[in-house]
């Protein structure tokens, strides 16, 4: 049972990606982060131990600031693989002993304190179904984030339906996200007209499967979707995440919230 936390409504979100682990306070009234985000490079090999060292690093920072949250206020962290009941059930872009780790054990023993963790894009999903892009849209809403892998939250009616992973759609005998991620154009230095080419198979498949209302980007690249978004032809509107690079922190941040119930 979850002990009984103060009310605040600033809680800290720490989003762990492939390449970077970054934290920030959430207000959780206006799903803003306060003041700068703090980032550390994801460790490398990103084992659980080295991993969960780096966000007690990135809590400590962020403990310090003015707007920090109650002393014994939980923290949401976001981790790029399925997480079923606190357990990690895969690892595609980071260290493979994370497979069947016991996450909310590992770095809540870090932090000493309660700790809430989630899939990265769920989390983003979750963020900008409360307060960004997919804010009062009804019906389906995939939230895709283009980063080192590529992440999808499925949301239904402004709520998440956890652990979706479109990223990982065989198309063209590939793993989707091995030629249509952000990693994957870096790697192969594609122009934006030749990415547009792969989001354009990807988005068209993903599209044909759920017939969803809206598509939102998030990722990092999602601060450029003017040089590939208006090169797609879909049904479906495909607009940038309103909370662009934040969402994970901030959805991560709004999980635990709700979780241990310390915001209205
Ligand atoms: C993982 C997902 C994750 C996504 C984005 C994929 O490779 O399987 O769980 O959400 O990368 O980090």
């Amino acid at each position: 049972m979850a002990k009984k936390h103060s009310h605040t409504e600033h809680v800290i979100g720490v989003d762990i990606g492939g390449t970077g682990i970054k934290g920030g306070i959430v207000n959780l009234a206006s799903g803003e982060v306060i003041g700068e985000r703090f980032r550390i490079d994801t460790p490398q090999p990103s084992t659980p131990h080295a991993v969960a060292k780096v966000v007690k690093q990135i809590v400590d920072e962020l403990m310090g600031r003015d707007h920090a949250p109650a002393a014994d206020a939980p923290v949401g962290i976001t981790f790029p693989a399925i997480i079923s009941h606190g357990i990690a059930r895969s690892a595609a872009n980071v260290d493979k002993s994370w497979i069947d780790a016991d996450v909310d054990k590992i770095f809540g023993e870090e932090l000493g304190r309660d700790v809430q963790v989630m899939n990265d894009a769920d989390a983003a999903g979750l963020a900008e179904a409360r307060y960004g892009a997919g804010a009062g849209v009804k019906g389906t809403v995939l939230v895709i984030t283009l980063g080192t892998g590529i992440g999808s939250a499925f949301i239904h009616n402004g709520k998440l339906i956890p652990n979706a992973e479109l990223g990982h759609l065989e198309i063209d005998g590939f793993d989707a996200e091995s030629k249509a991620s952000a990693s994957a154009r870096e790697r192969d230095d594609l122009s934006w007209p030749d990415y547009a080419v792969r989001l354009q198979r990807y988005f068209s498949h993903v599209e044909f499967l759920f017939s969803p209302e809206l598509f939102i980007i998030g990722g990092g690249i999602s601060k450029r979707s003017e040089d590939y978004l208006p090169l797609l032809k879909l049904r479906t509107p495909i607009i940038p995440a309103k909370l662009k690079n934040n969402a994970g922190i901030v959805g991560g941040a709004l999980q635990a919230a709700v979780h241990f119930k310390v915001a209205k």
